[in-house]
């Protein structure tokens, strides 16, 4: 780069990062990712670094934290400066580390150890107790002037007031806002009509910055503790330690500080605390890796902005931000209408994205969602990543407001809105775009798993009039002389392809369940029906108030099962399946015959009422072990009702089928005694 395209980038850098700097010290609300914002300033470190050598005091890469140009509090000088850390984002980056550590210190040579900790994503606070008592609480600030916050420190419970000991010390550490009260924070705001915070690290600047402390105390803060300053002082020689006299004192911590046995497990530990970060209360952004050994703390010293005992490793980024460049409405197979973000391309965890999923219409309007914002999105527990909130801060005006659909994206028929829902529903049963959601849903991998069959190759197929049903894909190998024609298509996917299908016939009945596509029964629902009815036809015949009692089924669900078994048309599929030989069973294990009892042997059972000489399941499995079957509804191939006390309206409908035959509990229990 010349010189004069040097100075004007630097120019540049320091515009944005005075902006984005200014929003996220100032305003408490991110305007950039924290992973685009690192990216920059490492430009601009670099930059100034090799380049404007004779500035250094000028260098915005050099400086921590925020100007305090705008400040409500008053400012407080701090005693030792609170600096920042490096970081690092991968595993070389932190083995160099070691390494520089390692080179930096000089005789007499000692064995170092590592503590590696939770990288909390809040605000740093630095406290001053004297005599064991709390005196101030002050933010970071520019790193050496912050702003005294001690009244809103003093307001949150969990901080201590008083020390377990009376001594006098200064610690630092974060305030975060815990997520479940982050979540139940921006509910209180979507009701109230306020602006929803983007994430718990704003939502808990916002509150810290409060000049009402009792909307802090109301908000449930929270303080983590990881630093005690000159713990030499009080005779240790090892951080871990500190850490653990810290707890002692009274002051919380994550309770995550672990001494690193070897270095070589430092990738093991990353990859565990990447999955296992999930599960904790509050955000963290990363881990720290700290030399334990404090005697050599000061031999390592600081840089301008950062110790050298220390590096942050920071985990790949969940949120990134990118434009809005249009919304696609989809239908789905239950006739539900979704609309996709389509986004400028990002990378986002280390993969790719352009589209990311709005769940409604409701979720544009609440996040005042508009064509052309800058928007942050993230990958939450699901893979599908989603759209966070808006960037509004940065509108030009030009943006453009999303109507609602009124008509089907597939077939035009007006769209209803349900009662008690805010989906959307095209409610045409021909709807071509429901067809191919339930056919995608069928060869899906949680469904059929048949492999090669991507969304592209189902909807050719149904364009040409190939399928019309899921089971018609089982009819595709009758037609390969057609799909051979069909364009971009070779002999040998063709092959695979159908041996695919064909091996999906062996998938097991609650993976069939699950294909059905009936509303509401995911991959857990299936399972329990398939191994409660072990056939379809056992399914078919219950009754409503019968399902309804199942454990694990909802009361949308059993309401959806019920009535998907009393439409025509998908009967007529269940047969046509079974034709082309899909199993709607579960085979039953190998019987052991040696203790049948020629009573029980080819009759079908069910219980009713409360059993007093054993459990329900004891005596189903009496009724298996004995050659019997058990049944599931009262119905004409039933022989026997076992009849408990209180029996209700099963033992009615039963007494009305002659062939049906009463026993009592007892009844039953003396003819297994003939045994
Ligand atoms: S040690 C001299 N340990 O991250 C700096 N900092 O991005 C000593 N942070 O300014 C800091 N978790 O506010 C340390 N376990 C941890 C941390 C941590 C979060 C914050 C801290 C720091 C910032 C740097």
């Amino acid at each position: 780069m010349e010189k004069i395209k040097i100075k004007d980038r630097i120019i540049v850098l320091r515009e944005l990062i005075d902006k984005y700097n200014y929003y996220y010290y100032s305003k408490n609300s991110s305007i950039i990712s924290d992973s685009e914002y690192d990216i920059l300033m490492k430009e601009l470190e670099e930059l100034e670094r090799k380049y404007l050598k004779e500035e250094k005091d000028n260098f915005l890469s050099l400086k921590v934290g925020s100007t305090l140009k705008n400040t409500k509090f008053t400012k407080a000088i701090h005693k030792s400066p609170m600096l920042s850390l490096s970081n690092s984002y991968n595993i070389g980056e932190v083995l160099d580390f070691i390494k520089k550590v390692e080179k930096n210190i000089i005789a007499p040579k000692i064995s170092l150890s590592y503590d590696l900790e939770l990288k909390l994503d809040g605000i740093s606070i630095s406290l001053i107790y004297e005599d064991g008592e709390l005196v101030k609480g002050i933010t970071r600030g520019d790193g050496k002037v912050g702003e005294d916050v001690t009244e809103n420190i003093m307001s949150i419970e969990s901080i201590p007031k008083k020390l377990k000991e009376k001594i006098s010390l200064e610690v630092r550490g974060e305030i975060i806002l815990p997520i479940s009260k982050f979540n139940t924070l921006n509910i209180e705001r979507l009701e109230n009509g306020e602006e929803i915070f983007a994430n718990p690290r704003n939502a808990a600047a916002g509150t810290l910055r409060q000049l009402d402390s009792e909307i802090v105390k109301k908000r449930g803060l929270d303080g983590y503790f990881y630093f005690l300053l000159n713990a030499e002082f009080f005779g240790f020689t090892s951080h871990l330690k500190s850490i653990e006299y810290l707890e002692k004192l009274g002051f919380k911590t994550t309770g995550i500080c672990e001494k690193l046995i070897e270095i070589s497990s430092i990738e093991e530990r990353i990859k565990y605390w990447e999955k296992e970060k999930e599960k904790l209360n509050y955000e963290t952004d990363g881990l720290v890796l700290k030399v334990d050994n404090l005697e050599v703390w000061d031999e390592l010293g600081n840089t301008t902005k950062a110790p050298r005992w220390a590096i942050a490793y920071k985990f790949p980024a969940k949120q990134v931000t990118t434009k809005l460049l249009g919304i696609t409405w989809q239908v789905g197979r239950t006739g539900k209408i979704t609309p996709v973000a389509e986004l400028e391309k990002v990378t986002l965890s280390g993969s790719s994205v352009k589209r990311a999923s709005l769940h409604n219409y409701d979720e544009i309007v609440r996040k005042d969602i508009k064509i052309g914002d800058t928007i942050f999105i993230e990958k939450a527990a699901e893979i599908i990543p989603q759209v966070v909130s808006v960037v509004k801060e940065v509108r030009t005006g030009e943006e453009i407001e999303i109507p609602i659909v009124t008509n089907c994206p597939s077939c035009d028929s007006i769209l209803i809105k349900e009662e008690d829902t805010v989906d959307l529903k095209c409610n045409n049963l021909e709807c071509i775009g429901k067809k191919i959601g339930r056919i995608k849903y069928f060869v899906s991998r949680d469904g059929m798993n048949v492999t090669g069959f991507g969304d592209k190759l189902v909807e050719k197929f149904i364009e040409l009039g190939y399928l019309n049903d899921c089971a018609d894909i089982y009819n595709l190998k009758n037609l390969k002389k057609e799909l051979l024609e069909i364009e971009k298509l070779g002999e040998k996917s063709i092959e695979k392809l159908l041996e695919a299908i064909e091996n999906s016939k062996k998938a097991s009945f609650e993976k069939v369940l699950y294909s059905l596509g009936i509303s509401h029964i995911g991959k857990y629902a299936s399972k329990i029906l398939a191994e409660k009815f072990k056939n379809i036809d056992n399914l078919i015949s219950m009754e409503l108030e019968d399902i309804r009692e199942i454990e694990g089924i909802g009361k949308k669900g059993s309401e959806s099962i019920y009535y998907f078994f009393r439409n025509e048309e998908n009967l007529k599929i269940i047969e046509k399946l079974k034709g082309f030989g899909v199993g709607f069973s579960i085979l039953d294990e190998e019987k052991n015959t040696e203790n049948f009892l020629e009573f029980f042997v080819g009759k079908t059972f069910l219980i009713t009422g409360k059993l007093s000489l054993g459990t329900r399941n004891q005596v189903q499995d009496l009724i298996k072990e004995l050659g019997g079957t058990n049944s599931v509804s009262i119905n004409k191939k039933l022989d026997y009702l076992i009849v408990g006390e209180d029996a209700g309206s099963k033992l009615k409908k039963a007494e009305k089928i002659e062939s049906i035959k009463i026993l009592t509990e007892q009844e039953f229990f003396n003819i297994v005694e003939t045994k």
